[in-house]
């Protein structure tokens, strides 16, 4: 029997991680969790039923009913929703719930690439291999202008910078498992690369960190 392998892949808002995540999950055989949409699923439904975002008992009831395998990721992928996300995610019972379930997804055979801002620190501290994926504010927000645009949408590249570096202040300043790398993370910082080649450095860490693991 082949041993699990896991995957911890950290890292702000639109530095790329998910996309990254993705990739290496297809290329090494192992199922994804974007454990955003899991902070992500709570917002929502706390908007749909017109809750206020800091209704602490009803952002616990609704990570109770996170179902891992029922995310749906189009429904949660609004801007908005990803910033309410991170104001619940700053309640430590609210992550206690979800990160439970993370942790079950992590422990499932053949293992798993999990991305979030938590996974090498708190979900899974005991990884074979941690990445921390960074980029500069301006490249990040450049990206997701590109992004929107792309979709043939308009936005002002100063508010998307603003907006992210807001989110980056209230992912890193919270009190219950800041975003931060951890100590034996990896740091890949993709300001200046493509997806290609942040995929082909990503592998080769992880080919290294497996062989002498
Ligand atoms: O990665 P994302 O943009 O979908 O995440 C949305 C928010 O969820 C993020 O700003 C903070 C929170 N989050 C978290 O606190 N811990 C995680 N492991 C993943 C996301």
């Amino acid at each position: 029997m082949t041993r699990s392998i896991l995957i911890a892949i950290d890292g702000p808002a639109a530095s790329g991680k998910g996309t990254l995540a993705r990739r290496l999950a297809d290329y090494f055989h192992l199922p994804h969790l974007d454990t955003g949409l899991t902070y992500r699923a709570v917002a929502h439904a706390l908007i749909s039923h017109g809750l206020p975002l800091d209704n602490v008992s009803a952002a616990e009831t609704a990570a109770r009913q996170v179902d891992l395998s029922r995310l749906d990721k189009h429904a949660l992928s609004a801007h908005a929703v990803g910033d309410a996300a991170s104001r619940v995610a700053v309640f430590p019972s609210v992550r206690k719930i979800l990160v439970d379930k993370q942790r079950a997804f992590a422990a499932t055979p053949p293992g798993a690439v999990l991305d979030g801002r938590d996974i090498g620190t708190v979900v899974c501290p005991d990884a074979d291999v941690k990445l921390y994926v960074t980029a500069s504010a301006a490249v990040r927000a450049g990206r997701r202008l590109r992004d929107i645009e792309s979709r043939g949408g308009t936005a002002d590249f100063g508010e998307i910078l603003a907006d992210i570096e807001r989110r980056d202040a209230r992912d890193t300043g919270r009190a219950d498992s800041p975003l931060r790398p951890a100590a034996d993370a990896h740091l890949l910082d993709t300001s200046e690369m493509s997806i290609e080649t942040a995929f082909l450095a990503a592998k080769a860490l992880i080919d290294e960190a497996l062989a002498t693991g």
